[in-house]
């Protein structure tokens, strides 16, 4: 809950007490350096036991309540017909008014059984703007995906409240000139994460679903990043500011065809899950989960797990528990930008996202300005955030790259896991690698998988940048960490 101090300061002060800590490892540079080699210069290859603050996401790894540990003994082991299942299906219901749950081991096998049973090759997907699991699934079934996110969502900086809305226009356009009878179904994601956790208004999704099923498209709604939404809803949609977030969840769970989530995001656990109203969308999308996922009644989930997310969706209600990723997030877009970074704003749910853009606007675009600012990142304060620019997007099919139109450094922050403290150790960090900006330079591809290259591709600098910005870090900080 931000707070108001005496200087005027507003402080994100923490609604909750740790008591289970994990304790942390932080580094020498000169072996930061070294494990930065023997990733790949990718983050995603570091181990975490070199990493001391791990802001690569939040998925799988936010902090649980202790009502969501206390749950988890509760739970009911049995391949069919668990009572955890029956638990978790009523706290669905609860919270979105659905009737029936497909549960899966997490939203991309939620993707892949959508994907699998409402594409057909040819066909087009119409959506604000993609995920990374998401467009894979779709092109595999031999769909294309077409981005309809307004304009302002692609710009680093805007006044926008809500940079995840639809062009109402386009999607209008788009149905027109492709036919719904080619549109596999309209996709809306819940705080847009990558365009930098940015959240859609009710009223654009009202309108979108309305135009969508007036052409006979089916609607489906990603979930995942349901939490950070829901908390800009509240705050910034006049209209919702005294309806409770249960009623808008309901709203919402109720106006589409389907929605899916991950639950390493949505409730604070691990596994995914399907819910729908419509017992037809639900009976064509059935075999597939004990082929890919597990019994109906488990989807590959852990029961334990099961049980903590029944617990973790109820709490998403609870304003305190959301609120508190959004206004450390808005604490950190504060601090870099008292330091004339370049970030995402409006600041969105999920993380901090600085623009590589400019931050490394002196390396070519082709050498991967996300990619080279997280791995110098890591080299300056040894935490790892994710490269969410080109080098997370997929190669044109005649080989070119594709350059992604914004190239962010996605500081992620895991529910209720960092201090405030930690949040000012990166902001110095960070601050101080920006007036050392220019001695970062480019990465090149060693190995380059064909598909989700970011997950395990390895790179190398194109110069050796990252001996002479750790040397510029130990002459600068002494003995310091
Ligand atoms: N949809 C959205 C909006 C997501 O952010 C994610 C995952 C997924 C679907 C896939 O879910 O990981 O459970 O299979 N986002 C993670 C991230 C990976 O780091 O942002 P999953």
């Amino acid at each position: 809950m931000p707070v108001k101090f005496r200087s005027g300061e507003f402080v994100p002060l923490e609604m909750h007490k740790a008591r289970m800590v994990q304790r942390l490892n932080l580094l020498p540079v000169e072996e930061r350096l070294k494990a930065s080699q023997e990733a790949g210069n990718n983050t995603f290859l570091l181990k975490n036991r070199d990493v001391f603050l791990d802001m690569l996401t939040d998925s799988g790894v936010n902090a649980m309540s202790q009502a969501q540990y206390a749950a988890m003994l509760n739970a009911d082991d049995s391949y069919a017909g668990s009572e955890t299942f029956y638990r978790l299906e009523e706290a669905l219901t609860e919270v979105f008014g659905t009737k029936y749950f497909l549960p899966a081991h997490q939203g991309r096998a939620c993707e892949n059984i959508i994907c699998q049973t409402f594409i057909k090759p040819g066909q087009t997907v119409l959506m604000n703007y993609h995920f990374t699991t998401t467009k894979a699934h779709i092109m595999r079934n031999g769909g294309t995906v077409v981005e309809i996110i307004r304009k302002e969502g692609l710009e680093v900086k805007s006044d926008l409240p809500f940079k995840g809305d639809l062009d109402i226009e386009r999607l209008r356009q788009e149905i027109k000139t492709t036919g719904a009878d080619k549109i596999a179904f309209l996709r809306i994601e819940a705080g847009t994460n990558l365009v930098g956790g940015q959240p859609v208004s009710m009223a654009n999704m009202r309108e979108a679903v309305k135009i969508a099923k007036d052409a006979g498209i089916m609607t489906v709604f990603d979930a995942s990043l349901l939490a950070d939404n829901l908390y800009f809803i509240k705050l910034r949609e006049k209209e919702f500011a005294d309806v409770s977030l249960r009623d808008i969840t309901l709203e919402m769970g109720k106006m589409f065809d389907l929605s899916y989530f991950s639950a390493r995001k949505l409730g604070c656990a691990r596994g995914g899950g399907i819910i729908t109203n419509r017992e037809d969308l639900y009976n064509s999308m059935i075999s597939l989960v004990p082929l890919y996922e597990g019994f109906l009644t488990y989807g590959g989930m852990s029961v334990r797990e099961m049980e903590a997310l029944a617990v973790g969706l109820r709490e998403t209600l609870d304003f305190h528990v959301i609120e508190q990723t959004p206004i450390f997030v808005q604490a950190l877009v504060n601090e870099l930008q008292a330091s004339k970074i370049s970030v995402v704003t409006p600041a969105g749910g999920l993380g901090c996202h600085v623009n590589a853009m400019e931050f490394c606007e002196h390396i070519p675009p082709g050498e991967y300005r996300a990619g080279a600012l997280a791995i110098a990142a890591y080299i300056a304060g040894g935490f790892r955030g994710m490269e969410r620019g080109t080098i997370s997007e997929v190669r044109n099919a005649d080989g070119s790259e594709h350059f992604a139109e914004m190239e962010l450094l996605r500081l992620a922050l895991p529910k209720r896991v960092f201090t405030l403290s930690q949040i000012k150790y990166v902001s110095d960090r960070l601050s101080w690698l920006h007036e050392n900006r220019r001695l970062i330079g480019g990465l090149r591809f060693t190995f380059e998988p064909e598909v989700l290259r970011f997950f395990f591709g390895r790179l190398e600098p194109v110069s050796d940048w990252p001996q002479k910005l750790a040397k510029k870090f130990r002459a600068d900080f002494g003995d310091s960490l």
